[in-house]
């Protein structure tokens, strides 16, 4: 499906209430009434959302990204009273967590109920990932529509996800109906996912709700997944993710400068790196900063996309990345990371 011309409709925070903002949102809510799929701003990532009980709608999203049809959709809600029509929530201690996350950076994965939501969104499952975003453009519009919106990230798939609308409109323009612009996402990297169907609930998604944040709030052991390829329990943990089209290689930092210096000439290198890397790399390398300070995971987790699209667009042969350190706060992160490198590392002793 192609459009010709794809809508941009500007949506700010402060201008809710306005009469042009609902001029615009009974835009869209027609629009996605008819199927249509839109480009809807979140405080993780922008979404591809359509409405999520549509088929037709679901098929335009798989076929928008190249995605592959066994890796199912995050439903978003506004409202906890909207799972009544299609999930199970299995206990108290998932609505204890919803109360206290909601509307935030996580989606839960819970026992699907009916057959409310297209079968095509969670690829057949009979489990359905929910989400309620805190964005308030994005929140707003689940609100105004009243339509839950299956929504993945609005990249096309194996790309980094879009933290900005206009990485929306560089990969989607013309495959989408319209895009909303409004304010970049706020933490850059994509949701926790939880999944509640079986006990310990289990991390099947490391983000910015953390292993210790959830078992503060439960008093109960929470499972981190550990990402085994051949069995995992995303779909979509499975596939190469966020890569630019260039190789990039992790680098630890003490061996930075050793290993820019021993570079070929006739390559051209780019490096994402913390500010402070800055001055040990030579001036020909194309240098992207993630952020100020070196343990700053969350400014460098908001960056992260933006910097890799950045230098897949450039002219440059090869990036290489930092190993930032492995703490629980830099987790996310560093997931996001090693999918993106394939794990492809420089270490200390090697550069020698
Ligand atoms: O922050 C986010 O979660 C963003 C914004 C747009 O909300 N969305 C997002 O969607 O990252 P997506 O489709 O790029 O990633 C969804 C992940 C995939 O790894 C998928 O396999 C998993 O969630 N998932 C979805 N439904 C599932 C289910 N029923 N069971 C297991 N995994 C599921
Ligand atoms: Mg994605």
């Amino acid at each position: 499906m192609r459009w010709l011309k794809t809508k941009v409709w500007h949506i700010s925070a402060e201008e809710l209430d306005s009469p042009e903002t609902a001029e615009k949102l009974e835009e869209i809510k027609t629009a996605l009434t008819y199927g249509e799929i839109i480009g809807l701003p979140t405080e993780t990532v922008y979404g591809l959302a359509g409405d999520a009980r549509n088929p037709e709608a679901i098929q335009k999203i798989f076929q928008a990204k190249g995605r592959p049809q066994d890796n199912p959709l995050i439903v978003h809600i506004h409202s906890i009273d909207q799972l009544e029509e299609f999930a199970e929530i299995p206990d108290e201690r998932v609505l204890k967590l919803m109360r206290t996350f909601w509307p935030g950076p996580i989606s839960f994965i819970l026992p699907l109920k009916g057959d409310h939501i297209a079968a095509k969104t969670v690829a057949d499952l009979r489990s359905v990932a929910v989400r309620m975003p805190s964005h308030p453009v994005g929140l707003k519009i689940l609100e105004y529509t009243g339509i839950p919106l299956a929504a993945p990230s609005a990249n096309i798939s194996g790309k980094p996800s879009p933290t900005d609308y206009r990485h929306v409109v560089d990969d989607l323009k013309g495959k989408m109906y319209g895009v909303v612009n409004s304010t970049p996402a706020d933490y850059g990297i994509e949701s926790t996912v939880l999944d509640c169907t079986t006990f310990p609930y289990q991390i099947a998604r490391p983000g910015e709700i953390k292993k210790s944040d959830l078992e503060r709030v439960l008093d109960n052991e929470i499972k981190v997944h550990e990402g085994d390829a051949a069995r995992p329990i995303s779909p979509g943990m499975k596939y190469k993710h966020y890569a630019p089209k260039q190789p990039l290689i992790l680098i630890e930092g003490i061996v930075m400068a050793q290993t820019l210096a021993a570079e070929k000439e006739d390559r051209k290198i780019g490096v994402i790196a913390p500010e402070s890397f800055r001055e040990v790399v030579p001036e020909e390398v194309e240098f992207i900063s993630l952020c100020q300070k070196e343990d700053d995971y969350r400014e460098a987790a908001k960056n992260l996309y933006g910097a890799l699209r950045k230098m897949d667009k450039s002219d440059v042969d090869m990036i290489y990345i930092y190993r930032f350190r492995e703490t629980p706060f830099s987790a996310a992160l560093l997931n996001r990371i090693y999918k993106a490198t394939g794990d492809v590392m420089i270490k200390g002793d090697q550069a020698n």
